[in-house]
């Protein structure tokens, strides 16, 4: 293709509002085997689609990220939870990414360190996602609600949760760039009347499913990741928040006592 075609490319995207309008015309045409298909991807995009599902990946950590219609992004933000909890994942841990989207989480931990990894999520185009992505790990992915969704012989085995569950107060999805709140779906987004109803659950099974001295580690809003820290206290939880402003990103990070008896 021509440099004064992808340009005219760039000029109806810029025009369509996308900021980065050249970086998306060298990446569409880049991905798209032939002049008809970067027709069709120019038209979705313009059409307000967002960039990932047009092409059908994301970028995250370095890796390739399946990325299908209907299935979370993996945020830019949320690497800064792996980074976290790649401090404490050792050789042969069990990790798992529960509501796992795409399974980023687990295939960027997985990509690092040699660790068996389980992911679940409620979506099918989640397990679909997450079932491409994982696999060059060897990694197993389920469908269902949460820890229902985990064989359960993980029960108390689990070294490392990974949990970006839902965590948009429900009243604030109006509020998100149209992208998230036109094209993914509001399960993916919707963290009930505080944001935290999710994560709730999450931590109320935690103590169940972790190992001795096992970790926890989730992503929260400024305003809610204390609330969080507190959820986790009252679970039996050590909990400590760490922030990354550049990504503005906030980490609850909950580990369950080393010593204790686990019923
Ligand atoms: C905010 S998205 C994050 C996805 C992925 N962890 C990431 O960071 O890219 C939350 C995910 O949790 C899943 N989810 C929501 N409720 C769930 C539930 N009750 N059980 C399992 N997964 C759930 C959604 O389908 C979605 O994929």
């Amino acid at each position: 293709m021509k440099a004064s075609d992808v340009r005219a490319i760039a000029d109806r995207l810029r025009a369509s509002g996308c900021v980065f309008a050249e970086d998306e015309a060298a990446l569409i045409v880049e991905t798209a085997r032939d002049a008809t298909e970067i027709a069709a991807m120019v038209d979705r995009r313009v059409s307000g689609e967002p960039l990932e599902y047009v092409v059908g990946w994301a970028s995250f950590r370095g890796l390739r990220i399946a990325v299908e219609p209907g299935v979370f992004i993996p945020r830019r933000r949320t690497e800064f939870l792996v980074s976290e909890a790649l401090r404490v994942v050792r050789d042969g841990a069990v990790v798992v990414d529960l509501g796992c989207g795409t399974g980023a989480l687990g295939a960027a931990v997985a990509a690092e360190r040699p660790v068996t990894v389980y992911a679940a999520d409620i979506e099918p185009v989640a397990v679909r996602c997450a079932r491409t992505n994982l696999a060059p790990y060897g990694g197993i992915v389920s469908a269902g609600d949460l820890f229902t969704a985990l064989p359960d012989e993980l029960r108390g085995r689990i070294d490392v949760l990974l949990s970006n569950v839902p965590y948009v107060p429900t009243d604030e999805i109006r509020l998100l760039p149209p992208e998230a709140r036109l094209y993914e779906p509001h399960v993916t987004l919707d963290g009930g009347p505080d944001g935290l109803t999710t994560l709730r659950r999450v931590v109320a099974g935690a103590g169940e499913w972790l190992a001795p001295g096992g970790h926890l580690y989730v992503e929260m809003s400024d305003r809610q990741a204390p609330i969080a820290e507190s959820v986790m206290q009252a679970a039996r939880l050590t909990a400590e928040i760490t922030t990354d402003d550049d990504l503005g990103a906030n980490v609850v990070h909950g580990r369950l006592d080393p010593a204790l008896d686990v019923e």
